[in-house]
């Protein structure tokens, strides 16, 4: 088969109904920026029938600026392409393309640099968290250190030393507050508003599993928002990793305590502690690069009481309208490409298993986030123990807490 140039109008051109090939926004935006730019630098191909093969989008796109009209090049084959072999260049020419030699580009370029090009932050991560990857993913003797859950993930699809974190990881069993940044942590203070069980302090997420949240999902010079902050958990650890952000809360006694907690954590980031309620938020769009939020778990432990209190609800349907309403507010705050991570246990209610975790999910990707990832904690509390010798105590299913992390994808 020999191929030759001639000379097409754009508008003449017949794109391939079912090209497999698609963009997200910023793909688009991306390689319209660099048509703006360089023009159209490769000719496409077509088959004798003015049917494109390869250049769609580009084709696509100079239509969209007005360009039909105009004559370009294109390599045309000496005779029709039979319709295997349309298809098969069709795909063999986005797929046979190589792959980036990462070591090559980060000596070569900057990083905003090739972010501005078209690279997202995810398929950088080999050279701009370096640091962190030597640490937690590519030596696998050292991302066990202190921390068994490591350990007992599944990684064995190499996953993990390929982007740094698995597909779908089952975090060991945590028991004490043995982490390094536990030591950090004050008690917590007693629930006065429980009057029906024994236990007498509030709740907080265990600081081994935000350790692992941070050290797998966030990246150098990250920027994050934690939601409900309550005790400041995740703040706390995420200062004490290096990260600066922002804690909401509706709640004096919350507000209080975060201050004082956080000011006891040693590094130089900084974490502001603003009154502000999580249903509206007071941030503008695209403001933060990673969201968490433990939220109250339903009617399960009560806070300021009030009426916009999370876990102040008449019914199941109430709270889910409030996680919806929650979760709308850190799409929108989050940057694009950015992870919104919430940790949700699964509880009982009359007997029954309640599997919020799945509603949230649900309801997440109906306001536009896409599942990113879903790690499971394993817990042992003391709840667990307990709920043995009790069976009316056995609200809350704590032998796992799921980690549902989200991305916010624009063109999904
Ligand atoms: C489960 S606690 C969070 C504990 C936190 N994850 C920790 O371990 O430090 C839930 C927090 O959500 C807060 N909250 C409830 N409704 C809220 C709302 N509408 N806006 C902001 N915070 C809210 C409560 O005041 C409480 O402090």
């Amino acid at each position: 088969m020999k191929w030759h140039s001639e000379k097409r109008k754009i508008k003449d051109l017949i794109p391939y109904p079912q090209n497999p090939r698609q963009m997200t926004d910023k793909q688009n935006e991306d390689l319209k920026k660099s048509l703006e730019k360089f023009d159209l630098v490769e000719i496409p191909a077509i088959d004798t029938d003015n049917k494109i093969i390869s250049g769609h989008q580009r084709l696509r796109i100079l239509t969209q600026l007005g360009r039909g009209d105009e004559e370009i090049d294109v390599r045309v084959p000496d005779r029709k392409l039979t319709e295997e072999e349309f298809k098969e260049y069709l795909i063999r020419a986005n797929k046979n393309t190589g792959q980036f030699d990462f070591d090559e580009l980060a000596n070569n370029f900057e990083v905003d640099d090739l972010k501005n090009y078209g690279f997202d932050r995810f398929d950088l991560g080999e050279i701009y968290f370096d640091d962190e990857l030597v640490k937690y993913g590519k030596d696998k003797n050292k991302h066990s250190i202190n921390d068994e859950g490591w350990e007992n993930s599944d990684n064995s699809d190499g996953i993990r030393d390929l982007v740094g974190y698995d597909l779908l990881s089952v975090w060991g069993v945590i028991q004490d507050i043995n982490t390094e940044t536990g030591k950090y942590f004050f008690p917590l203070p007693i629930n006065t508003n429980d009057k029906s069980r024994n236990r007498v302090r509030y709740s907080r997420t265990h600081p081994g599993e935000l350790e692992k949240i941070v050290k797998t999902y966030m990246r150098k010079g990250d920027f994050f928002l934690e939601s409900c902050v309550g005790w400041a958990a995740f703040s706390s650890v995420a200062k004490f990793y290096g990260y600066s952000g922002v804690g909401i809360d509706i709640w004096d006694v919350s507000l209080e305590y975060c201050k004082k907690q956080l000011a006891n954590i040693p590094g130089l980031a900084k974490v502001e502690i603003k009154e502000m309620d999580a249903l509206d938020l007071k941030f503008p769009d695209n403001n933060f690069d990673i969201v968490y939020c433990n939220p109250p778990f339903f009617n399960l432990e009560g806070y300021k009481q009030s009426k916009d209190d999370i876990s102040v609800n008449s019914n199941y349907n109430e709270w889910c309208n409030k996680i919806k309403k929650m979760s709308q507010e850190c799409f929108r705050v989050l940057k694009p490409n950015g992870l919104a991570i919430f940790t949700m246990a699964d509880f009982r209610k009359d007997g029954v298993l309640v599997d919020a975790h799945n509603d949230w999910t649900r309801i997440s990707k109906e306001i536009g986030f896409v599942l990113w990832d879903h790690a499971i904690q394993r817990i042992s509390s003391m709840s667990i123990v307990t709920r043995k010798r009790n069976y009316k105590k056995r609200y809350c299913v704590k032998g796992a807490e799921h980690i549902l992390v989200f991305k916010k994808i624009l063109s999904h």
